[in-house]
């Protein structure tokens, strides 16, 4: 059985991976920690855990968690997941950071939109940004997977295919993004409390969200070209999903069929990616509380238009559920052990 850790097990993300770590088949739960001198028991967390569980939290203690884990799921904001991560990396631990910290390869970006200095930049380059359906034969070969953002995820499964068998215009990307409230933490915040979202949407963060340089990053290299988008997220009133519509041009003469293929093939090929064919679209509730990705598409006969909605759960295949498929991969694991059934 491998061991795995949780640090930050209070957050919504450490919540399911607590979650799924105790059902998965092959993995049992070592430290689940907290900055809290006061550890409680993990089930007032996850009551699915149920009555007699007695898994517990514990206030963060390197040597411990170093000593009783084979693998460090990191659920801490941005800027404090790199504190640790390297050392337990550097002790050989196979960590999975579901911050930002470790998935942008160049420290001048990360400093840029973060504004933060980066301890451990030289890691940058040796981290695998943890997209399955792009990079799976990378992660099979890490110690150090950056589990990618929440609209990132969702957004780059409804483009890269297309960039891939290059049939777009790439500067023509525009990604409308609406989020659930919990992608902004348990953190309390003006603009996340119940009375400013409920009966409320908005856009936020404009054209200047922290998730931009991610989604550039991975279809500039899978384009080998610089690429630029458009992305502009907004707060929903419900508690959890990411709904995506995306725009883009498909270049002139391209089929529909062509762009169908280019998703089927990736259906076909990724157990947690569904196409639900065109003019068919994917909602929230169809994804919620799973890890896949629900994506329709629609193709404007008269124009090189082309609309491409995609719909996750940002705590599942946009965090937690994501980060599981991904040690699943690195350690050999059935792909969906903990995640379907
Ligand atoms: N929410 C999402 O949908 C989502 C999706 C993808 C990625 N992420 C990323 O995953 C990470 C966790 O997200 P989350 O939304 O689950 O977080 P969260 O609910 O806001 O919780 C973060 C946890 O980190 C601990 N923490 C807070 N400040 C800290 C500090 N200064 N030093 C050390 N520990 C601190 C807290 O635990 P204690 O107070 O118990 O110590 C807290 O429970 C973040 O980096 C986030 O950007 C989130």
């Amino acid at each position: 059985m491998l061991t795995c850790s949780v640090i930050g097990a209070t957050s919504f993300t450490g919540g399911e991976l607590i979650r799924i770590l105790a059902r998965h088949p092959y993995v049992q739960i070592g430290c689940l920690t907290t900055r809290s001198d006061d550890g409680g028991y993990a089930r007032d967390l996850v009551p699915l855990l149920g009555k007699e569980n007695t898994l517990k939290t514990e206030k963060f203690n390197f040597k411990k968690v170093a000593r009783n884990s084979d693998v460090v799921f990191l659920t801490l904001p941005h800027t404090q997941a790199m504190k640790v991560a390297g050392d337990f990396y550097d002790r050989g631990k196979l960590v999975i950071d579901l911050s930002s910290d470790f998935r942008l390869k160049q420290v001048r970006l990360y400093e840029k939109w973060y504004g933060a200095h980066h301890p451990r930049k030289q890691l940058l380059k040796k981290a695998v940004y943890g997209l399955p359906e792009v990079y799976r034969d990378q992660i099979r070969k890490t110690n150090l997977i950056a589990n990618p953002g929440c609209y990132p995820t969702g957004a780059l499964l409804g483009i890269y295919p297309l960039v891939r068998q290059k049939v777009i215009e790439l500067d023509s990307i525009v990604i409308d993004s609406k989020s659930g409230v919990s992608g902004a933490g348990k953190k309390l915040s003006p603009g996340t409390q119940f009375c400013e979202v409920a009966e409320n949407f908005a856009a936020y963060k404009v054209n200047r969200h922290q998730h931009t340089p991610e989604i550039e990053q991975v279809l500039s290299e899978a384009a080998d070209e610089n690429v630029q988008v458009t992305f502009v997220p907004h707060l929903l009133p419900v508690n959890r999903g990411i709904l995506s519509t995306i725009y883009v041009r498909r270049k002139p003469k391209v089929k529909k069929e062509r762009l169908v293929n280019a998703f089927q093939e990736l259906a076909d090929a990724e157990p947690f990616v569904k196409f639900l064919g065109c003019d068919r679209f994917p909602a929230l509730r169809d994804v919620q509380h799973t890890n896949f990705c629900d994506i329709g598409i629609s193709v404007d006969a008269d124009s090189e238009r082309v609309i491409v909605i995609t719909a996750i759960d940002n705590l599942l295949k946009g965090a937690s559920g994501q980060a599981v498929q991904n040690m699943n991969i690195r350690m050999g694991f059935p792909e969906d052990a903990g995640l379907v059934g």
